[in-house]
């Protein structure tokens, strides 16, 4: 078994003592390097000992060896002496001391533990013998070989030679210095090094190449490797952009495989040298991406039917291959292209190999290319049609309606091969790029109404074939490809502390967005929504239910507009799935009760256990809607059966959606439809939904917002409207400028509107926050305030803004009390038990009550933290990384697309120091 050493160095005592604590959670050892840490007396360093239990190193590197400690050997030896007097627990002792000297150095502490080690960054030599023959001079427990090297087939070479020299006993660690060296350290365990070294984040590194242990730890399962595992990886030249280490070593631990999976970057002459070196360490596969593709075929024993080869396998010693590509992007359509026109865009080697599979599949294909040569020379080989990039609408006027975007226009750019206006919407649109998730190609493609495949689904079907190329039966299809889906959408971002300056505008009001687009269904006549939040996965749905009821939607740039249903909703499906949206869940499902037709209301896990539908069954019962939870726990999936007659509803309204949800529906039943309220809460949202009606010109009245009386009329007038920006995401621009002292100015704020999250605003300035409002020029500036104060606050208004409160009042002076708040545990996750749990992590002093939350003024650090997959915790706990002094690692970010997809995108551009990638 080898041991995980974290290597710890800061510019601060008490930073280090915190980074002590983390690193604590996650290594066997900890390493100190005595040279980055000069100011800081021994006997103040000894101290850390007492924070861990775990066993420290000592070292104390010279310049000659890479490090910085400056002084000559007298100097380091006296150093060690030092050192000695307290007893250490392990020494890294350089391998150019003296036999004699150590021996001393050993005597004067003969409880502590040595490692011998050789660092050089001069080019890498073949003879390693020679460094080993001078490292076993002096005896140590064990020894540390660390080489600078420049080629995956050095540290491969290194990766061998400890293997070898592990057989019995453990006691040589290799380490390959450079990024070109990173396999050594994540292959430690399968050469039976007794440890590899590790930062604790990517800016304290301490060491050029060196992982982070979250990264040896979360992404290549290091504990779970060991002298058996199985080696794969990927060979290409650049392979930086590709995710495969991430979602491939998923797989393996998903589907208990003990295997590895590695990205290797090579030149062209290092091919040859790096497949036997790699067959050495139990290779057994290879991805193969440019510009290998074509190249690595004459490697094969045997030969292939395809033009390219993306995957490689050792089976019975022969070196064999096939392409995944083709199959995979056909996979992805989901039905056979046999007799299908099939235009393929570009002529590389994905291209290729999609043709090629078409082909074989029995389409026609057509292929066009920005240099038509190539296009034509590939046509002759396969047997199909070409062109060029302008001949484009030619091809589609030819029925050719199955369309593959097979060049790399639009990776890591907003390049795409055909202008906008040439697409046709009845057309089917396969993009082959994976990242970014959405290029401008298949964008415009959606927008224009075209059914769109994304580059990630041909990524996961293309693995999964490559996959089971690998393991054959072994492998449970299924779960491989949930596992890669699940990998494919997570992402984690890494937050370090920032200081933030500039201005922004909010995203769009997602609650007025999905009223609009559903009250918009159902109106008569065509309305026009600007400024949607599209990007959000709630407003697709939202979108979807629409058309789901009969909308009929047409998208222009940021707005689309829909043509109603009068009323009159006709299903077009018998389920309406919602996603991960609470507001589709409610609202859609009391619209389609104005129907007589019968739909199944569901959503995902979270929509399934956390989001109760009760409250609505039991109104729409008492409107004489036939309606049930199906599995009767009072959670979707639900029935709903109408028709929607006006009535009298008595309901509980702790949760205002279900009585948003009637209302809206109560709005286009004719007659009067009344509804009493039992513990109304979330008042403000109700308003937001009057403010909808009042809009529609509907004839209503209320009573505090507790009775409300209705009268319904199935036609009403379309509308044209401009969704506001939302103010419950202005609470976390506010906090985040707030706690990193920054000045931060939000634009087009919405000061007239009915959002009750503006609450926040002079909530902050009444706890001491400096924030200028400037109604006429729509904008608000947060300037640097002192900490601020505390105090107890009733949430129930904002109830939204619950994660965010905890996150601020860890940075106050005073305890801030949140109460009346008991409904924030029934939204994506429960919030109150979540956020508590997650900022307990990072040092915070916060305690859940039944109803809200204490948090006392606390020093947050650094952690790896989780969202529950909720948007409004992911966001609260990546402002609070901005403001701490050790790198927060956000698990399961993606969710922060449902109300604020450009959150990172934004903060990025106020300066802040955050990045964001797939987990
Ligand atoms: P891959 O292996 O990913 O297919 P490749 O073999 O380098 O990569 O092929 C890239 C393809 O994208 C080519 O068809 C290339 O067109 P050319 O043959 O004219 O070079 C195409 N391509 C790259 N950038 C493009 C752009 N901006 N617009 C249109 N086509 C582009």
């Amino acid at each position: 078994m080898s041991l995980l050493i974290i290597s710890l160095k800061s510019s601060s005592f008490f930073e280090l003592r915190q980074q002590v604590r983390q690193a604590a959670a996650l290594a066997d050892w900890i390493e100190i390097r005595l040279d980055l840490m000069p100011n800081e007396s021994i006997s103040d360093l000894m101290s850390l000992s007492q924070l861990t239990t775990l066993p420290i190193l000592w070292t104390l590197r010279t310049t000659g060896q890479g490090g910085a400690f400056e002084g000559s050997s007298t100097e380091y030896l006296a150093r060690l002496r030092e050192l000695l007097t307290w007893n250490p627990a392990w020494i890294d002792l350089e391998a150019w001391v003296h036999l004699e000297d150590y021996q001393t150095l050993v005597e004067l502490s003969p409880q502590t533990g040595w490692i011998v080690s050789w660092h050089e960054l001069a080019p890498f030599s073949q003879n390693l013998e020679n460094y080993y023959q001078q490292l076993i001079r002096l005896p140590a427990t064990y020894y540390k070989l660390a080489l600078f090297v420049h080629t995956a087939v050095d540290s491969l070479r290194l990766l061998d030679f400890a293997k070898e020299k592990n057989q019995q006993v453990s006691s040589l660690c290799v380490i390959g210095l450079g990024k070109q060296g990173q396999s050594t350290r994540i292959l430690a365990p399968v050469v039976n090094c007794p440890f590899t070294y590790a930062a604790l984040s990517k800016k304290r590194k301490t060491a050029l190449g060196q992982l982070t242990a979250y990264e040896l730890l979360k992404t290549y399962h290091w504990r779970d490797l060991n002298s058996q595992t199985q080696l794969f990886g990927l060979i290409g030249h650049p392979v930086h952009q590709s995710l495969s280490h991430l979602t491939h070593n998923a797989v393996f631990k998903e589907a208990h495989l003990n295997a590895v999976y590695i990205k290797f970057e090579l030149d062209a002459k290092d091919l040859s040298p790096f497949l036997v070196q790699f067959q050495q360490l139990n290779g057994q596969g290879l991805s193969v991406t440019m510009p290998f593709k074509e190249e690595i075929v004459q490697f094969l024993t045997e030969p292939i039917p395809y033009l390219t080869c993306n995957t490689l396998a050792w089976k019975n010693q022969c070196l064999v291959g096939t392409n995944t590509d083709g199959i995979g992007t056909l996979n992805a359509l989901g039905i056979p292209v046999e007799d299908e026109k099939v235009l393929i865009l570009g002529a590389g080697g994905a291209a290729k190999a999609i043709a090629q599979t078409a082909v074989q599949q029995g389409a026609q294909v057509a292929i066009l290319n920005r240099t038509p040569q190539k296009a034509d020379q590939l046509a002759k080989q396969i047997g199909g049609k070409s062109g060029s990039l302008k001949d484009f609408k030619t091809f589609q006027k030819a029925g050719f309606h199955l369309i593959i975007q097979a060049t790399s226009a639009g990776m890591g750019n907003h390049d795409t091969p055909i202008p906008p206006d040439q697409l046709d919407s009845n057309s089917r649109v396969i993009e082959v790029i994976a990242w970014p998730e959405e290029t401008q190609f298949l964008k415009n493609a959606r927008k224009i109404g075209c059914e769109t495949i994304s580059g990630r689904e041909v990524f996961i079907q293309q693995a999964l074939e490559q996959l089971s190329y690998w393991f054959g039966s072994q492998l449970d299809r299924l779960l491989v490809e949930k596992t890669l889906r699940r990998k494919i959408e997570e992402s984690t971002v890494c937050v370090r502390e920032s200081q933030l300056q500039g201005n922004l505008r909010l995203p769009a009001s997602k609650s007025h967005s999905i009223r609009a687009i559903l009250l918009a269904t159902l109106c008569q006549g065509i309305s026009s929504i600007q400024h949607l939040l599209l990007d959000s996965p709630d407003i697709q749905v939202a979108l979807q239910a629409s058309q789901q009821l009969g909308g009929q939607i047409n998208y222009t740039t940021d707005s689309v507009t829909i043509q109603g249903v009068a009323g009159h909703p006709h299903l077009s499906s018998k389920i309406i799935d919602v996603g991960n949206s609470g507001q589709v869940l409610r609202f859609a499902g009391a619209l389609a009760a104005l129907s007589s037709q019968e739909v199944i209301l569901t959503g995902d896990l979270s929509i399934r256990t956390q989001r109760p539908v009760q409250a609505l069954i039991e109104g729409l019962h008492q409107l004489g809607v036939e309606t049930l939870s199906i599995a009767k726990n009072g959670y979707a999936p639900y029935l709903v059966k109408g028709p929607l007659s006006p009535g009298k509803v008595t309901m509980n309204g702790k949760d205002s959606q279900p009585v948003s949800a009637l209302l809206m529906a109560a709005a286009f039943v004719e007659g009067i439809t009344t509804i009493q309220v039992m513990q109304a809460g979330e008042k403000p949202w109700l308003q937001l939904t009057l403010s909808w009606l009042d809009r529609l010109h509907v004839n209503y009245t209320h009573q505090g917002l507790e009775y409300f009386k209705i009268q319904g009329q199935p036609i009403r007038a379309p509308f044209q409207t401009t969704i506001p920006g939302d103010w419950s995401s202005a609470a976390f621009i506010l906090v985040a400028a707030l706690i990193t002292h920054s000045t931060v100015t939000i634009e087009q704020v919405p000061f007239d509107d009915v959002q009750g999250d503006q609450a926040i605003v002079p909530l902050l300035q009444q706890l001491g926050a400096q924030i200028s409002v400037d109604r006429e020029k729509g904008e608000l500036t947060v300037h640097p305030s002192p900490p601020l104060k505390g105090g107890i606050i009733d949430v129930n208004a904002i109830i939204d803004a619950v994660p965010i409160l905890a996150v601020l009042g860890c940075f106050g002076i005073e305890k801030l009390i949140l109460v009346n708040g008991a409904i924030a545990r029934q939204k994506e996750c429960d919030r109150l038990h979540c956020i508590v749990k997650e900022l307990k992590k990072m040092g915070a002093i916060i305690e859940e009550t039944a109803d809200g939350l204490t948090v006392s003024p606390s020093s947050l650090h650094g952690a790896i933290v989780k969202s529950y997959e909720d948007h409004r915790i992911a966001l609260a706990l990546i402002v609070a990384g901005l403001a701490t002094p050790e790198e927060t690692l956000v698990q399961s970010t993606a969710c922060i697309r449902k109300s604020y997809p450009h959150f990172v995108q934004q903060l990025q551009e106020l300066g802040a120091c955050i990045d964001e990638e797939i987990a």
